[in-house]
């Protein structure tokens, strides 16, 4: 339905509005090149849509303003570590009254418990210990699982992602285990360390867990990281019966389906993980990660680990749990997000997703949206996915980078690299109509029909 032409010829108009509106941004990228490796913080920020990264100014709620004066629907809010909206009050008070008294002593402290106490509350997993990314939390259980199991491998979901670490960038090519496209500096093939199966596949988790080599299963509760998958019926209970009958670990990664509710998908679904990892928005934008552990596995890890060896395991590291994380983790648990915030965002999204079908109705576009939670997301091609591999072979770079930078020039920001928007408690239903209206003239645009 889209002419390619027509689409690049679009892509140049954008590229050329996008470098005329942002001068201050443009010369702040100018001035990065000199001392940062590819004029940015990050690596991956070269691949922001637009010649080069916005900087913003401040960012409160559902928005931010960038150095050259515009400001900005947020709908990416930093992938998740800003779904409380930016700057939310109590973890801004608890984070102010904590800087000034000290941020980091290697000592645990009362908002320690607290936010431990509330992540069981919320989570249902008795035992938590603290790490500063998702990350480190999805590598500290990955150790732990080995540790424990003395089982060499792990397991993981076609195109999932649970930070970098390094096992997960694995992807399936004609049912081998081949390093993931683009993965930098593999320690070694990850055919070594890891199994890859695809999403929804009982058959294949069978056969991959029968011999007993898995230390734990890796994944999502739904996926997010290649589009939302969610789970079909009955996934989840095989999913939890057989890596029970064999043995194996079973990790679930919060840190994106916490957009389904106050305790994820698993207080959700009444899912029963051995570990839950959760990172990105818990402590309110300041860096801090948990993983729980059931009162089983808690007791095997505790039991297993010599207490005058317990400094050199590689599990932790100097920064996690500190006092401002926990006062922040603490603060965010209690006060920001809470059912009233989920009972705002849930609502918006689906408003959000109704609309955007309406307008792949109102063009038969070969476009689909799906939900979870306050998350939502659409793609080009007709039917959802049902696996990581099915969503990874509809991507579309170009098509994907036109309607970003189209959102951007008109004052939507979505998550980079796929088309994924997340709704804070701030955003209303008024904002979603604004991303209607302008995802609309993108598509008019793109049949020429405007
Ligand atoms: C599901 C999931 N887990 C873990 C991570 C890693 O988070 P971080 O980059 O904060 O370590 C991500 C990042 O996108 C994620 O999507």
């Amino acid at each position: 339905m889209i002419r390619r032409e027509r689409l690049h010829a679009l892509l140049e108009l954008e590229e050329q509005t996008f470098i005329a509106n942002h001068p201050k941004s443009s010369a702040l990228f100018e001035r990065s090149k000199t001392h940062l490796l590819g004029g940015v913080p990050m690596h991956w920020m070269v691949r922001w849509a637009g010649a080069f990264p916005i900087f913003v100014d401040h960012a409160q709620g559902s928005r931010f303003w960038d150095v050259d004066g515009f400001e900005y629907l947020d709908f990416c809010l930093g992938d998740t570590g800003a779904m409380t909206g930016h700057a939310p009050v109590a973890s801004v008070a608890a984070v102010s009254s904590q800087v000034a008294r000290g941020s980091t002593t290697m000592l645990p402290s009362l908002d320690a418990i607290l936010a431990a106490e509330l992540l069981s509350a919320r989570f249902g997993l008795p035992y938590w210990q603290f790490a500063v990314t998702a990350t480190d939390a999805n590598r500290f259980s990955i150790r732990l699982a080995r540790h424990v199991t003395k089982r060499p491998k792990i397991l993981v979901f076609n195109w999932c992602y649970h930070g970098t670490v390094d096992e997960t960038f694995a992807t399936l090519e004609h049912g081998k285990v081949v390093p993931r496209v683009g993965h930098i500096g593999a320690p070694v093939n990850p055919d070594l360390t890891t199994k890859v199966i695809e999403w929804n596949d009982v058959d294949a988790l069978r056969a991959a867990l029968e011999p007993g080599d898995v230390a734990c299963v890796l994944a999502e509760p739904v996926m997010t990281n290649i589009g939302i998958i969610h789970p079909n019926p009955g996934f989840h209970d095989a999913l939890r019966q057989l890596t029970r009958e064999t043995g194996t670990i079973l990790i679930l990664d919060e840190t994106h389906t916490i957009c389904t509710g106050v305790g994820g998908y698993t207080t959700e679904h009444h899912l029963e993980p051995d570990i839950l990892t959760i990172g990105k928005p818990i402590a309110g934008g300041i860096p801090a990660a948990a993983y729980g552990f059931s009162e089983t596995l808690a007791e095997r890890v505790n039991s297993s680990i010599e207490r005058d060896l317990s400094d050199t395991g590689g599990i932790g590291g100097t920064l996690a749990g500190n006092v401002l994380a926990a006062a922040a983790m603490r603060a965010t648990l209690e006060e920001v997000l809470t059912p009233e915030a989920y009972g705002q965002m849930i609502p918006v999204a689906s408003h959000f997703t109704s609309s955007v079908q309406a307008v792949i109705d109102e063009f038969k576009l070969p476009w689909v949206v799906n939900q979870l939670g306050c998350r939502a997301e659409y793609w080009f091609r007709a039917s959802l996915p049902q696996n990581g591999g099915e969503a990874a072979s509809s991507s579309d770079a170009d098509l994907d980078r036109f309607m970003h930078l189209w959102a951007l020039n008109r004052g939507i920001l979505m998550t980079p690299f796929h088309n994924m928007a997340l709704m804070s408690p701030q955003t209303t239903f008024a904002d979603v109509n604004v991303h209607t209206r302008v995802f609309r003239e993108a598509v008019m645009a793109l049949l020429e029909l405007d």
